[in-house]
């Protein structure tokens, strides 16, 4: 019938991309040029509806949500770091006629810097509020550091094998597995917080038909959806970020700055923090890392992993009305250069790995060199080499573009969000957020 049927051969090979024409972020469905931010603005909720009918499906745009802080640590980092956890809980927007939903709780860590004691050289941290990273995890907040206090998750997690699950279940053993990824004591002392959930406490990863986490919150408004436009379970964990945020906005003790959060997410959690990006515009910058299709890069390419293959892999990730576009990329009414453009005028940061053919860096690349000219309706430099010239191809391994409003990187090595990645960012976001 389609790839399902047949053996997947991944394309890498540049000679074989299918011809494509990228649809134009500046020209409306009517046939209008957008020549100003005005225009913009209803070109933009125009792209939002493309986004939410044919690739993640809707969320509603109210929140119920409340938070609690369960744990206050000053000693962590010898004392640099306040460490902050949080019950967040997200209730149901309304009672439902057809089952009783229950609300949702999530288990939110805040690594917070604190101002040194003594002034002296390290004086360079202020006393806050501080500017944040916000980003989901794999595995569990116990995975992020070994710390053996930060609460295990109780909710459905991938079998990483009985090293660190049991079961679907987590374990002690995974305490700190995933610190290589979160190297919060250096983020905080950039003067940046750092605050994560685990993705899974917001909706599980696996295809449970909609029975679990956020959407048996809201049983009754998915019905009301045509099914196509029928929530993913990226849209879900973009509307849980947006939870997260209220949270945050709504907790003064964690000295955070609402207003300066910038999304970071790795790979499927990259596709997440793009969408929560454009989804919810009080985020003041977006980090893509290796988010390879359905996030950072052009699904027209088919290079690597394609559209239908990840529908096949990943069913429950996007609405059923991306399926429509498996083998037919051309026919997608919008691509990821678009996506990206979501995040006008904010600043955003798109990072790609040399061995993760399979996410298409070249991909990524081209859709944030596309992303450009809407930066550029709005007066504001988009993808920019560092003579201020638009780049004509990939940087070289181990440099970035980083001096418009659009940041781009390519890394040496595999799929991954390393320590040098999250140098990357910082020094992007200095200029922005700080
Ligand atoms: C798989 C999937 C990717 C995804 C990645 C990840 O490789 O095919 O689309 O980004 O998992 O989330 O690590």
């Amino acid at each position: 019938m389609n790839a399902s049927s047949q053996e997947f051969q991944p394309n890498y090979d540049e000679s074989k991309i299918p011809p494509y024409v990228l649809p134009d972020p500046l020209l409306t469905a009517s046939g209008d040029r957008v020549t100003s931010p005005e225009q913009w603005a209803a070109r933009r909720a125009e792209t939002i509806e493309l986004f939410e009918n044919h690739v993640f499906g809707r969320m509603p745009a109210e929140r119920n949500v409340d938070a609690k802080v369960v744990r206050r640590d000053p000693t962590i980092n010898d004392g640099n770091t306040i460490r902050y956890e949080l019950t967040v809980t997200i209730h149901p927007l309304k009672a439902s006629t057809t089952t009783e939903p229950k609300s949702l709780e999530i288990h939110v860590l805040a690594d917070v810097p604190k101002q040194p004691d003594s002034g002296g050289d390290e004086g360079q941290i202020s006393s806050g509020p501080y500017p944040a990273f916000l980003g989901l995890n794999f595995h569990g907040n116990h995975t992020v550091s070994p710390d053996p206090s930060i609460r295990i998750p109780s909710s459905w997690v991938p079998d990483r094998g009985s090293q660190t699950t049991d079961g679907h279940r987590a374990t002690e053993r995974g305490r700190g597995v995933a610190a290589s990824r979160w190297p919060n004591r250096m983020i905080n002392g950039a003067g940046y917080a750092v605050i994560t959930a685990y993705c899974g406490d917001i909706d599980p990863d696996f295809d449970d038909g909609f029975q679990n986490g956020l959407h048996a919150l809201m049983p009754d408004y998915v019905e009301s959806l045509p099914p196509d436009q029928r929530p993913g379970t990226i849209a879900a964990w973009s509307y849980g970020l947006s939870c997260i945020l209220d949270a945050v906005t709504a907790t003064e003790e964690l000295n955070i700055d609402a207003s300066n959060v910038a999304l970071i997410g790795h790979s499927r959690l990259g596709k997440t923090s793009l969408w929560a990006g454009a989804t919810d515009t009080r985020f003041a910058a977006v980090i893509s890392n290796n988010s390879g299709c359905g996030g950072a890069a052009l699904s027209r390419r088919a290079f690597g992993e394609t559209v239908a293959r990840i529908n096949r892999n990943f069913p429950h990730w996007f609405c059923e009305g991306f399926h429509h576009y498996d083998q037919r990329e051309s026919e997608l009414p919008v691509d990821s250069h678009q996506l990206l453009a979501m995040a006008a005028p904010r600043p955003i940061a798109v990072g790609s790995a040399v061995d993760d053919q399979w996410a298409d860096p070249r991909g990524e690349f081209l859709a944030s060199l596309h992303a450009s000219p809407v930066y550029e309706v709005l007066g504001l430099a988009g993808l920019k080499d560092e003579e201020n010239q638009t780049p004509s191809d990939l940087p070289v391994v181990d440099d970035a573009f980083t001096s418009g409003t659009i940041s781009y990187h390519l890394r040496t090595g595999k799929h991954d969000l390393k320590e040098s990645d999250w140098m990357r960012y910082i020094q992007f976001l200095d200029r922005f957020l700080k």
